[in-house]
């Protein structure tokens, strides 16, 4: 079975009911690729609005969520809570979390899995930085993200999850990572599935990019064997989400 293509739109922290009002009537009444898993991440607060106005092709992702049961802690979001208003996904481990946040690849870990034994889908996201990659580290970076996720999850619940990989040099700097470089850490993680997973993980899982991609970039990033979507920042904010999500078309 071929791997559905799978794009994904993270609003972080922008937006106002207004304006995600807009976006989201925008998403209901375009023409999008019927092939295509399409998935929206507004901030926390209008996820409630999303899943209500947005129609039930489109998936809603909360854009983090807590580690524990519902209980005594201040601030987060828990997995129960999500289910409560019909939110079936969430992003977990994105690069502003894990650099500005500080959340490091244990808590990461543990979110994935109580996300996924609470039967949400996860867009588990990884990636390297400049520094990191100038040093040679990407696939060693990686890896130990990765890593960190397989202690967690058995291997069938490797089907819940898809794997974002967002090279953080990429992210919000219109410095998009060229088709050779996303190719060559796409297919480092699949084959990582295939050793450290299974084979079936390997062939099934979703590996999407991320970073600076927009209407223009989108269409050669998606040829690539080992691209199976996007996790969209910036230009999901924009018309030019509709184009992307549309990328094979
Ligand atoms: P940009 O598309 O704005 O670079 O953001 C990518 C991203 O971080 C998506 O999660």
């Amino acid at each position: 079975m071929p791997r559905q293509f799978f794009v994904g739109g993270n609003f972080k922290m922008n937006g106002s009911t207004e304006s995600i009002k807009s976006i989201v009537n925008n998403l209901n009444s375009a023409k999008l690729d019927a092939s295509t898993e399409v998935v929206i991440s507004p901030p926390a607060l209008y996820l409630p609005l999303t899943r209500e106005l947005a129609n039930e092709k489109l998936g809603v992702a909360a854009q983090n969520v807590f580690d524990k049961p519902n209980g005594a802690f201040t601030g987060e979001i828990s997995v129960d809570q999500l289910k409560d208003i019909n939110v079936n996904w969430t992003l977990v481990g994105h690069s502003e979390r894990r650099v500005i946040l500080k959340e490091g690849d244990e808590f990461i870990a543990r979110k994935v899995k109580a996300a996924v034994e609470g039967g949400l889908g996860v867009i588990f996201c990884i990636g390297e930085t400049l520094e990191e990659r100038e040093a040679n580290k990407t696939i060693e970076v990686v890896t130990r993200q990765l890593n960190a996720v397989a202690k967690e999850l058995t291997k069938e619940q490797w089907a819940q999850v898809v794997i974002a990989y967002e090279p953080v040099w990429a992210i919000g700097t219109g410095k998009v990572a060229t088709t050779e470089q996303a190719q060559e850490v796409h297919a480092a993680i699949r084959k990582w599935l295939h050793e450290a997973i299974s084979a079936q993980a390997s062939a099934n899982t979703r590996i999407i990019y991320g970073g600076s991609v927009s209407e223009k970039n989108c269409r050669d990033l998606a040829k690539e064997a080992d691209v199976d979507g996007f996790l969209v920042g910036g230009a999901s904010l924009k018309p030019a989400f509709v184009d992307i999500v549309n990328s094979r078309l």
